[in-house]
C-alpha cells in the first residue's frame, strides 16, 4: 500500500530540511515544501531533494492569470515534483490551461506527470472569512462548489480539511479524485491556527489519500519516531 503520509517541511533553511529529510525518508512518504522554504531556499532545494529521492508536494498553491499559472504549473513539473498546487478560486479556465500545459510539457519533455490539485478554502478560513471576500456560504458548501469545479477542470484532486472529505467525496464522481488532508495531529489536539483538526485514523477512514503533518513531527522530540507512530495509527481502521 502506498505511504500516504506527508511530512510538512515548514523550516526556515536548507540545512534544517536536510537533516529532517534523511531522518524521515524511509518513514514518510513524501515531503511538502511550502512558501516559507521555498521563499528561502528556492528551486535548487526542491531539485536537491528530488535528486535524493523525496518525493516532493510543491505546496505554492499559484492564483494568477491562467497563462502564468498554467506556466508555473509547467516549471514545477521540470523540478520533478510529484504533486503541486493552486487556487481553486482562480476559476475553471486556470486549472483548465494549467493541466493542460502540464500534461503537453510532460508529454513533449518526457517528464513525469505530477498530480494538480487545488485549494478549496484555507483551512484557516471561516464563514467570516468568506463573507469578508464576498463569498456568501458556508465554508463546506464553498469547499463542494470548489471540488466540483476542480474535477470538472481536470484536476487531480483537492486539499480539504478533515471534515470536509465526507463531503467532498460524496459530491465528486471519480473515486481516483485526491483527498489531500492537513489539519491531523495525532491525539486530535488542535494548534491555534487549526480550526478543524481530526486524528490520523479518522482522516484516512472518512477517506483522505493523503495527510500532511507539520508540527507533530517537526516539534516533537524524536521526528522519526513521531512519524512511525502517525504511520502506524493511520493504519489503525
Ligand atoms: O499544523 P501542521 O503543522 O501539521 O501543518 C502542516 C501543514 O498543513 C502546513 O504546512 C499547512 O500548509 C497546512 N495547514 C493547513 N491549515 C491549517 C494548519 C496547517 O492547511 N489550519
Amino acid at each position: 500500500m502506498e505511504n500516504k503520509l506527508i511530512v510538512a517541511l515548514d523550516v526556515e533553511t536548507a540545512g534544517r530540511a536536510r537533516e529532517l529529510f534523511a531522518e524521515l525518508r524511509e518513514v514518510a512518504g513524501a515531503f511538502k515544501i511550502g512558501s516559507q522554504l521555498f521563499t528561502a531556499e528556492g528551486p535548487q532545494l526542491v531539485r536537491e531533494l528530488v535528486e535524493g529521492g523525496a518525493r516532493v508536494f510543491l505546496d505554492l498553491k499559484f492564483h494568477d492569470i491562467p497563462n502564468t499559472v498554467a506556466a508555473a504549473g509547467v516549471s514545477a513539473a521540470r523540478l520533478g515534483v510529484f504533486m503541486f498546487n493552486v487556487h481553486a478560486a482562480g476559476g475553471g479556465e486556470m486549472m483548465r490551461r494549467t493541466a493542460e500545459a502540464v500534461r503537453e510539457a510532460a508529454e513533449s519533455e518526457g517528464l513525469a506527470h505530477p498530480k494538480v490539485i487545488a485549494v478549496t478554502v484555507l483551512t484557516s478560513a471561516s464563514a467570516a472569512t468568506l463573507a469578508e471576500t464576498g463569498v456568501a456560504a458556508e465554508p463546506e458548501a464553498q469547499v463542494v462548489r470548489l471540488a466540483r469545479l476542480t474535477q470538472a477542470s481536470g484536476l487531480d484532486g483537492v486539499v480539504a480539511s478533515p471534515l470536509e472529505i465526507k463531503a467532498v467525496r460524496a459530491a465528486v464522481e471519480r473515486t481516483e479524485f485526491l483527498i489531500v488532508t492537513p489539519g491531523v495531529n495525532p491525539s486530535g489536539a488542535a494548534y491555534d491556527d487549526q480550526r478543524r483538526v481530526t486524528t490520523p485514523a479518522a482522516a484516512v477512514q472518512a477517506g483522505a489519500d493523503y495527510l500532511v503533518v507539520g508540527r507533530a513531527i517537526l516539534g516533537a522530540p524524536d521526528p522519526a519516531k513521531a512519524a512511525r507512530e502517525i504511520l502506524a495509527e493511520m493504519q489503525e481502521q
